[in-house]
């Protein structure tokens, strides 16, 4: 008979919880931390916002809180300021009086604003095991592996890799490594202009549909120019011609949230509402995309609607706190979700008030909770990656 060894005795190995449902434990496969090592208030507590509101106040300048668009709306009337990813990379440098900044969003952005923020500030994720599904699809052994093959099929010379912020700093360092650059859903057209002036080839990492979306709808090349890495097959699941006729070599990644909406759900919205304009984030699926009158990252969706005028209707596919947000602020509009099903990003959704007040009332007590630290090695090439980013013309 086996049997399993007492949790911390030799031979014990966590299990692997991919949930991390109630935000404990560790998930090696993730890009995400562990667990919230605090008490954290009960989410009943109807003390919650005046007690973010005082903790934020007793703090005062020593702290800077980044929102991003996808953040609850209890959590985002806290946010210094609000923005898509590329706007909080270019903002977390913002405030360099400030020791704390606290990150409303997930993982890889957290770690992003370390990266970019001066040394004697240190970032807070309110909850670690805020993480992003997109940015677990690559870890750094199976990109390491990836561009092994690219070295074998005699290709690698070719390839400028090119990474969405969505993904890990050890992923982002090692573009900077290999001369490429990060990308974000406003500037992944540009970011390519500048990879093709490097290189013949792209490996864009990890979602595919970015990817496969700006080349074919921005640049127009043929589907047929891109082709899917799949790290989970030998040398990709591709043959030794693919990668040499491929311009562009898309890591088999892509968002749950947004994989969700189809063609389908376009359709039966035009049906139900003729002169409905549908509005999608660019990382929808190609199908639905090519069905779409408008794509454009977040920031370009709230300013759509900004602009629209009263009366219009529009169907949008992106994460719901964001669509539901921007229906309550233009109640002149009708603004709807794309798809039938409620879908939020459940690892943004963890970043709630509870989380939030917890970590700011420990840094009001001087005590930094969940801070996110890239070591110096990694963000040296990482901010390689990002400083070309912000460098785009
Ligand atoms: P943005 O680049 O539009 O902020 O999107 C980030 C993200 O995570 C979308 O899923
Ligand atoms: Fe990641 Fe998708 Fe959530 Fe954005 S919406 S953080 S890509 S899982």
């Amino acid at each position: 008979m086996t049997t399993t060894p007492e949790i911390g005795a030799p031979g014990f190995t966590e299990p692997r919880l991919p949930l991390l449902l109630l935000g404990a434990g560790t998930d090696p496969d993730s890009e995400r931390g562990v667990d919230c090592p605090g008490e954290l208030p009960p989410a009943s507590d109807p003390e919650l916002v005046e007690r973010a509101r005082a903790a934020k106040a007793a703090l005062g300048e020593q702290v800077f809180v980044l929102g991003h668009h996808y953040q609850r709306d209890e959590v985002i009337q806290f946010a210094d300021v609000t923005g898509d990813s590329f706007k909080l990379a270019q903002q977390a440098a913002a405030r360099p009086q400030a020791p704390y900044v606290v990150f409303c969003g997930v993982h890889f952005m957290a770690e992003s604003a370390d990266i970019l923020t001066a040394d004697h500030q240190q970032v807070v994720l309110p909850d670690l095991a805020a993480g992003c599904s997109m940015a677990d699809m690559a870890t750094f052994d199976q990109v390491e592996e990836c561009w092994e093959v690219l070295e074998d099929m005699g290709v690698a010379d070719d390839v400028v890799p090119v990474t969405y912020m969505n993904s890990s700093a050890d992923i982002k360092a090692f573009v900077g490594r290999h001369g490429g650059v990060v990308c974000t859903s406003s500037n992944a057209r540009r970011a390519l202009d500048w990879a093709y002036s490097k290189g013949s080839k792209v490996l864009f990492l990890p979602d595919q549909h970015l990817g496969r979306n700006t080349a074919v709808l921005e640049m127009g090349f043929a589907l047929e120019d891109c082709v899917v890495y799949n790290p989970h097959r030998p040398d990709g699941g591709l043959t030794p011609q693919q990668f040499r006729d491929a311009r562009m070599l898309l890591w088999r990644g892509h968002c749950s949230v947004h994989g969700r909406f189809t063609k389908q759900s376009v359709d039966d919205m035009r049906e139900q509402v003729p002169d409905v304009n549908i509005l999608v984030h660019p990382e929808c699926r190609h199908e639905v995309v090519v069905e779409a009158d408008y794509i454009g990252s977040t920031e370009y969706i709230i300013r759509t609607l900004a602009e629209a005028p009263a009366g219009s209707s529009w169907a949008v596919g992106t994460e719901l706190n964001l669509v539901r947000r921007l229906a309550n602020r233009h109640p002149d509009k009708n603004i709807m979700f794309l798809d039938r099903t409620v879908c939020f990003c459940s690892t943004m959704n963890r970043i709630d008030l509870p989380h939030l007040v917890w970590s700011l009332e420990a840094l009001a007590r001087g005590e930094v909770v969940n801070r996110i630290r890239v070591d110096e090695e990694t963000a040296h090439y990482a901010r390689v990656a990002l400083d070309q980013m912000l460098a785009l013309p």
